[in-house]
């Protein structure tokens, strides 16, 4: 992939000014790659907020800013309300009753979306070099704990009943989260360690947004879990919500599940590999899951072959995932059934007694994450990671 600075960023940007004079800024953009574009109203908020020292009173004036119809607090400078004014509206084809039906179908197959999205989703995305790089030098990657626990916090919101109504908080999560991606687009460039290209394009926000609903999706269909067209539908349209809510134009965002899946299938394996980086995040994160689900009850072996069977080989190499040539074949076998007793196709006594311990740590790790959730917020970094 080519690698682009900032000043490639801007001579790419100069280039389609140039050559689209007269057509309109968005058709210009669309005309770009998506590796070149990232997020042109966002940036330029985070950037000035950074510039001028002003990120530490804006965090405490959003702290409390946490439902979706809440009117945005005073004494935010202009230029960041406008942004966020703007950034707030859920796009003209969102449609409440998918949306509704998303919300029953993620409570409905919560235990499942939530292993996928958090564990599985997890080991997927420090697979994904520009990812990894990104997590481990800003400043959340020297306390990958509370970057879970941040980034769950839109996970569950995503996930919650009340989503995308007046009391949820998606959308504040979003838009934080978009002001997030900013800062560190502006603040990655200053760190000593950033060799790369100015991270979270267009292209890789969608990279990451396949490991979440698009790879869920193909492991539901995988374990048999059944599942309606309508719910399907409903649970794609909400992740196509959030998309657009995260800053993703448009015309990028799948808008069937079988352009998902080519997309995915498309952008996924040019993105993905081995870095140092991922391998020790993943160590990390696999090590807080053996150790925080109760004491004992799973071992790092167990976490291991969890990870291993959700992402498979491959993933899991690059991860250095270790083998459990022990654990990997009961838990290949033992999963599968419990999804189909869970589901009330297989009666009880076929469901092996391990599965109960998968089933039990799955409910830990979601209580856990849920729990450090809501002690936290989603804020915007002042610097990278700390040397
Ligand atoms: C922060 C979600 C794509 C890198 C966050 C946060 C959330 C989030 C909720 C706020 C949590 C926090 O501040 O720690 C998502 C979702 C994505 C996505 C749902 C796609 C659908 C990406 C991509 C990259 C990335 C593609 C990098 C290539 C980061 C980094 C932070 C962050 C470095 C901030 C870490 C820090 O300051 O500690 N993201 N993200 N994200 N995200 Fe993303």
């Amino acid at each position: 992939m080519a690698e682009l600075t900032r000043r490639d960023m801007l001579r790419a940007s100069a280039a389609a000014a140039a050559i689209f004079a007269v057509p309109s800024k968005a058709q210009a953009a669309a005309a770009l790659p998506w590796s070149t574009q990232w997020d042109p109203e966002a940036d330029p908020v985070s950037a000035e907020l950074l510039d001028t020292g002003v990120v530490p009173e804006v965090n405490r004036l959003l702290w409390n800013w946490t439902r979706n119809d809440q009117p945005l607090p005073d004494g935010l400078p202009g230029y960041l309300r406008d942004f966020m004014a703007k950034a707030r509206r859920v796009p003209d084809w969102a449609d409440t009753a998918k949306l509704e039906r998303a919300a029953q179908f993620n409570k409905s197959r919560g235990l499942y979306l939530n292993l996928l999205n958090g564990v599985g989703g997890g080991m997927l995305s420090t697979a994904i070099p520009k990812e990894a790089w990104s997590v481990y030098y800003s400043k959340g990657g020297a306390d990958m704990e509370d970057r879970v626990a941040k980034t769950s916090l839109l996970g569950f919101s995503v996930g919650s009943l009340n989503a995308y109504r007046p009391d949820g908080d998606c959308i504040v999560q979003a838009v934080k989260t978009r002001l997030v991606h900013a800062a560190v687009r502006h603040l990655l460039q200053q760190s000593p360690h950033w060799k790369w290209s100015v991270p979270i394009t267009q292209e890789d926000i969608l990279v990451t947004w396949h490991t979440l609903p698009t790879y869920a999706m193909r492991r539901l269909r995988d374990w048999q879990v059944p599942i309606s067209a309508a719910d399907s539908q409903a649970y794609l349209h909400v992740w196509q919500v959030t998309a657009h809510m995260l800053g993703v134009r448009d015309e990028y965002i799948p808008q069937t599940w079988a352009a998902a899946n080519a997309q995915s299938d498309q952008v996924l394996p040019p993105n993905m590999g081995p870095t140092r980086e991922g391998v020790e995040l993943t160590d990390i994160l696999l090590g807080q899951l053996a150790e925080q689900t109760s004491p004992g009850s799973v071992s790092r072996p167990l976490v291991n072959a969890l990870a291993r069977y959700l992402v498979g080989d491959q993933v899991s190499d690059w991860d250095q995932i270790k083998r459990e040539p022990l654990w990997e074949p009961l838990i290949a076998t033992a999963w599968p059934l419990l999804v189909r007793f869970r589901e009330g196709l297989i009666p009880l006594p076929l469901v092996p007694e391990i599965a109960w311990t998968l089933d039990e740590a799955a409910r830990q790790y979601i209580l856990l994450f849920l729990t450090k959730a809501r002690e936290t917020k989603i804020e915007i970094p002042t610097t990278n990671r700390p040397e």
